[in-house]
C-alpha cells in the first residue's frame, strides 16, 4: 500500500482501511456506479464498517461514512478514534463536507485514512478537513 505520510501505518490502522475497502464491495450505488467503503474505530477497540447506500430518490443516499458511523453510535460506540474511506480516485479519498461535520461531532481528534483502490493513502485529523468546525462545544455555553 503506497502510504503518503512520514509515519508507517501501523498495525489496526491497516485493519481499518482492509474492512472498509470490504465493505465496498457491499455498496448499493446503481445510480452512480461510484463505490464508496468505510469503517471506524471506536476508543472501546471495536471496527464498525459501512457502504454507501443510494435510492431511487437521489438525495435519500446516505455516504458509507456516515452509515459506518451511525452503526457505531446505534450499538453505544460514540468515540471514534479514526475513520477510514476507501474509494476510487487517483491518489486519495476524501470525505465529502457533510461527513466530515458527522466525523468531528463523534470523532473531534480522529484521524481520517483516505485511502484508494489502488491502494494510495492519505492520513490527516479531521480539525485539518474541517477547520473552525461548528461542534458540540458551542451547545455547551
Ligand atoms: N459518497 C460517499 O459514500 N462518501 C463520500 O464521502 C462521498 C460520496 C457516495 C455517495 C454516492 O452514493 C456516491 O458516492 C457518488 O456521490
Amino acid at each position: 500500500m503506497k502510504n503518503k505520510n512520514k509515519k508507517p501505518l501501523t498495525a489496526v490502522y491497516r485493519r481499518l482501511l482492509a474492512a472498509a475497502k470490504a465493505a465496498r464491495q457491499k455498496a448499493y450505488a446503481p445510480y452512480s456506479r461510484y463505490r464508496v467503503g468505510a469503517a471506524v474505530l471506536t476508543f472501546g477497540g471495536k471496527i464498525h464498517a459501512g457502504c454507501n447506500v443510494e435510492n431511487a430518490s437521489y438525495g435519500l443516499t446516505c455516504c458509507a461514512e456516515r452509515v459506518a458511523i451511525f452503526k457505531a453510535v446505534s450499538v453505544g460506540e460514540r468515540r471514534l478514534r479514526a475513520v477510514a474511506i476507501v474509494l476510487d480516485a487517483p491518489s486519495y479519498g476524501a470525505p465529502c463536507g457533510a461527513c466530515r461535520q458527522v466525523i468531528y461531532e463523534f470523532g473531534p481528534a480522529a484521524d481520517v485514512l483516505m485511502g484508494t483502490v489502488r491502494g494510495g493513502v492519505r492520513v490527516q485529523r479531521i480539525g485539518e478537513l474541517l477547520p473552525l468546525a461548528f461542534g458540540p462545544a458551542h451547545l455547551k455555553d
